[in-house]
């Protein structure tokens, strides 16, 4: 028998979550809320719906008896608690409850969930009073990382060079409110070098398996150069990350978070995200928690699972992930991402997109993406447009690739970075 089910997000993440769960052969008919112009190819899409919008989205699982699972992707409606809801309707849904999903939703939070298990991370302290942050960044050692508690969409984090920087970085957040409500309470942490990776894990609030690990760019420009983004470009694995860091994580970091949530009445059911320095001395330090898929650390995670999606979903729910064992395609992956001119700052939509003759093998994940109504044609709608991933059997050969494919594709305003996994 098949089994429908219902995706909520509109980006990439939500495309690559779409394109696994549709090779299922268990997975019946896909819905997507709001969904883009390329999922609309593999779900019935409600672009007329918001990710947020926690009512409208019960009412229409309500409405649809055939969803059998609902998948909840996006930070916001599980912070939000659309898990939670969706459960008190007696329905399926994959992703963890707000009470887990706090350890994105509040780094406040989350790190002092890690100084009280004694899980690794920067040394730092926490403030609710702009006087006494500002008093503080006068004497705290610089470089020094100041972050909004709340979500902000990956671009609440700042990293001060000198004292001047920081406190312009914590007037931004504190006073002049960059961030909205996220920036009531900060973070202010010692600042780490090293290397970053990323291990997204799924969980069943006791077993924890750790996927292929990837790396994410965050900055806007070539060279870490320009603002935060969400990510303009992905790889995996990341190479750097040994056998041997991956069994310490696994002991210090993966395995004592889940226990810690279950401790604390909060188990998470879910992909948990585990952003990982890597310090010089090969000390692995926790940069932060994410409660779901990273976008677009999905793009190159999802395309290299070779195990059914439907089920890894299902045991996470069940609490039957012991019974499971990822399997992974060989090949590397590269995703590159197109973002609107401006982006992520200011940028225009309604450019139509033109695709040109992209290879067989090579997936255009869809972001920013909508049908214009009057002329039918793939238009942008979003800052991060469109992610290409390529398999390659290294990760020189799959970056080829994809940087082939993304130089045929051309909106107005498109820009890319050219040094997304710029070392192999
Ligand atoms: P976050 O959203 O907390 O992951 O921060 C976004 C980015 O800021 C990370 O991916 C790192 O590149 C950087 N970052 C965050 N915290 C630190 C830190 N303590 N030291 C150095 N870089 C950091
Ligand atoms: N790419 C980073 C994130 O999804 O948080």
């Amino acid at each position: 028998m098949k089994h429908n089910v219902l995706v909520v997000g509109g980006g990439g993440r939500e495309h690559a979550i779409a394109y696994a769960l549709a090779k299922s052969p268990q997975v019946g008919k896909l819905y997507c809320i709001p969904g883009n112009a390329g999922i609309a190819e593999l779900a019935e899409c409600r672009p007329d719906i918001k990710a947020t919008d926690l009512d409208k989205i019960v009412e229409f699982v309500k409405a649809h008896e055939d969803i059998e699972l609902t998948v909840v992707a996006p930070d916001d409606p599980l912070a939000m608690g659309l898990v939670d809801r969706l459960e008190s309707e007696g329905k399926r849904a994959f992703g963890p409850r707000a009470n887990a999903a706090i350890i994105e939703a509040s780094k406040v939070f989350s790190k002092n969930l890690m100084r009280k298990y004694s899980i690794p991370t920067a040394e730092y302290q926490t403030f609710s009073c702009y006087d006494e942050a500002a008093k503080y960044i006068e004497t705290c050692p610089v470089p020094t990382v100041i972050k909004a508690d709340g979500l902000a969409l990956g671009k609440g984090v700042i990293i001060a060079q000198n004292r001047e920087e920081a406190r312009a970085g914590l007037k931004e957040i504190m006073l002049d409110k960059a961030f909205g409500s996220a920036g009531a309470n900060v973070v202010i942490e010692e600042f780490l070098t090293g290397f970053e990776v990323s291990v997204l894990a799924f969980s069943d609030g006791k077993t924890v398996i750790p996927m292929a690990s990837s790396q994410d760019h965050k900055r806007a420009h070539d060279g870490d150069t320009g603002l935060n983004t969400g990510g303009m470009g992905t790889f995996s694995p990341q190479d750097k990350y040994t056998p041997d860091m991956a069994k310490r994580a696994m002991e210090t970091v993966f395995v004592p978070t889940v226990r810690a949530l279950e401790k604390e009445g909060r188990p998470f059911k879910g992909v948990l995200y585990f952003g990982l320095m890597i310090t010089p001395s090969g000390d692995i330090k926790v940069l932060e928690y994410n409660a779901r898929f990273g976008d677009p650390e999905a793009q190159v995670i999802l395309p290299r699972l070779k195990n059914d999606l439907f089920d890894v979903f299902n045991a996470c729910i069940d609490g039957t992930l012991d019974k499971i064992t990822l399997e992974w395609d060989e090949r590397a992956a590269v995703c590159v991402v197109a973002a609107s001119g401006g982006y992520p700052l200011k940028y225009e939509k309604g450019k139509k997109i033109t695709f040109g003759d992209i290879d067989k093998d090579v997936i255009v994940f869809h972001a920013g993406t909508a049908i214009c109504p009057d002329c039918g044609e793939t238009v942008t709608s979003g800052g991060r447009v469109l992610g290409v991933t390529a398999l390659g059997k290294t990760l020189s050969e799959a970056k080829a690739k994809a940087y082939a494919n993304i130089k045929k594709i051309s909106f107005e305003g498109m820009f890319y970075r050219s040094d997304i996994c710029k070392n192999h």
